[in-house]
């Protein structure tokens, strides 16, 4: 006797049902952060495979981890005991009617290649914008088979933003063809956070953690826009130039005399073979942080000139801390990137560092947590101070700072190809000392916002060659 199993999903919000009764060739379902999109590609990879016995979909994502917690974890906690067969080594979820839901991972060109003879009725590409329009055309190619009862169709669901934005705003937002592609095709649906009604009664604060981002993002993640170019990774900072003395409405300001009781700190990031950053910060009753002094410089390779040996960044670091009058006599605590404990040959630049009396506790290297630690700091309350300011003659954080660019793949993070010890190192501080992102309600940010964007800070010298040091003193 075989028992009958059900299903209970949950009821799909507007977008979802668009989705699910969407037949074009190739569906795209993309906008906003947690929209539903996920969810809209297990679902409908069951109603699919209830209605067509015997079909075969396939699940595409980046990597294996996010296909297990994305999909195959939350698939095998709604599919009923008995009601189905996971096949770990092919990643295949038979269900009895002989429908198949496989899930298959591609984040190269290389891993195309196992692809190679794949063929499915259906394919979901997830987070498609994190593909490029080449690897996009190669998967779907695999759509296709002799079964013409079962539709043949690619869905694709994605974020604006990462390497894969043009070729998705191309098709499926700007409807521009080239010669071969079908505009018949093509079909798409905007994804908007509030759409997902369970998202924002399970996370009620979800869409103010996306209003805590920097205003690209924010507009990419919370609103869905396409027409944000990434870019500047650091937009929210502000360097309001010169002749700008008061403390509203900008990073950079005059240095003061740092007063007496205010905690000193010092971070740090060794170059290998690239510049190596020391920051000094001061840090208020408040715990709003100063950066104060910096020291910046090339331990690059011997050809370049002259090469700062470990020895002699940290005996400078000792001298400066001996004689500057910010810094003489005060108990300095420092931060460091934790890669500086790693003995390759003999000593580690930690033990040297310690050697000169110049201590360091390893610094959390959480990259994505950390960048928007920065984030948080650099947005301006109701009255437009923010939690971060930095003294004009640091002259190194505010030239490399502007500079640096989204990552195209991660667009949370930023490009580490660009000249970012500086951030890094500042990022290692501002993990010892977290806040909570200052929320629109709390900080009423919306003005201060709007008004700030239209004020020109792209006043700064052009990136020019790297100094083997630069600047320690106001
Ligand atoms: N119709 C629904 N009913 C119940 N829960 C839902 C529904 N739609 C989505 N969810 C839940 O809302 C959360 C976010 O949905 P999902 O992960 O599908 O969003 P997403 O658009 O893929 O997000 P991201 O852009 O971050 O990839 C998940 O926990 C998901 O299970
Ligand atoms: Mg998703």
């Amino acid at each position: 006797m075989s028992a009958k199993k059900y299903i209970d999903i949950p009821a799909p919000n507007k977008k979802q049902k668009l989705f699910f009764t969407d037949e074009h060739k190739y569906v795209a379902y993309g906008g906003a952060r947690g929209g539903g999109k996920s969810w809209a590609v297990r679902v409908n990879a069951l109603l699919l495979a209830a209605k067509y016995p015997g079909i075969s979909q396939l699940i595409i994502r980046r990597s294996y981890p996010e296909l297990y917690a994305n999909h195959i974890k939350p698939f095998l906690k709604l599919l009923p005991k008995g009601s189905y067969k996971y096949n770990d080594t092919k990643k295949e979820i038979r269900l009895p009617n002989g429908s198949t839901i496989s899930f298959r991972y591609c984040a190269s060109d290389k891993d195309l290649l196992n692809f190679q003879g794949t063929e499915c009725d259906v394919m979901y590409i997830d987070e498609a914008t994190q593909i490029t329009e080449e690897q996009f055309r190669v998967l779907s190619a695999c759509v296709r088979g002799a079964s013409d009862h079962v539709p043949k169709r690619c869905y694709i669901t994605c974020n604006p933003g990462g390497v894969g934005h043009s070729w998705v705003k191309r098709l499926f937002v700007d409807r521009q063809y080239k010669s071969g592609e079908k505009a018949e095709e093509y079909s798409f649906i905007q994804a908007g956070v509030r759409d997902n009604k369970a998202l924002m009664e399970s996370q009620p604060d979800y869409i103010s953690q996306l209003e805590a981002l920097p205003p690209k993002l924010k507009e990419a993640w919370l609103e869905g826009s396409w027409d944000v170019h990434m870019g500047q990774f650091f937009e929210d900072f502000f360097d309001r130039g010169e002749h700008y003395t008061d403390r509203q409405y900008t990073h950079v300001i005059e240095p003061f005399e740092i007063p007496e009781g205010w905690r000193i700190y010092r971070s740090f990031d060794w170059g290998y073979n690239r510049p190596f950053s020391c920051g000094w910060w001061a840090v208020d009753f408040d715990g709003v942080v100063y950066r104060i002094l910096e020291m910046y410089g090339c331990t690059g390779t011997p050809n370049e000139g002259v090469r700062w040996t470990p020895e002699r960044v940290f005996s400078e670091i000792a001298r400066t801390e001996r004689e500057h009058r910010w810094l003489r006599g005060k108990r300095i605590g420092g931060v460091a990137d934790p890669a500086i404990w790693d003995a390759e040959t003999g000593e580690s630049i930690a033990e040297c560092a310690a050697r000169h009396g110049v201590y360091f506790t390893k610094g959390d290297h959480a990259r994505v947590p950390g960048w928007m630690q920065l984030h948080y700091r650099l947005s301006f309350d109701e009255n437009g101070f923010p939690m971060l300011y930095v003294f004009k003659n640091c002259k190194a954080f505010i030239r490399t700072l502007p500079l640096l660019q989204y990552d195209a793949q991660r667009p949370e993070d930023l490009d580490s190809s660009g000249e970012d010890h500086i951030a890094d190192e500042t990022r290692y501080f501002l993990m010892s000392r977290p806040i909570k992102p200052r929320t629109k309600a709390e900080a009423g940010r919306n003005g201060g916002l709007k008004l700030l964007l239209d004020i020109d800070s792209a006043a700064l010298p052009p990136p020019s060659k790297l100094q083997r040091m630069e600047i320690i003193d106001e």
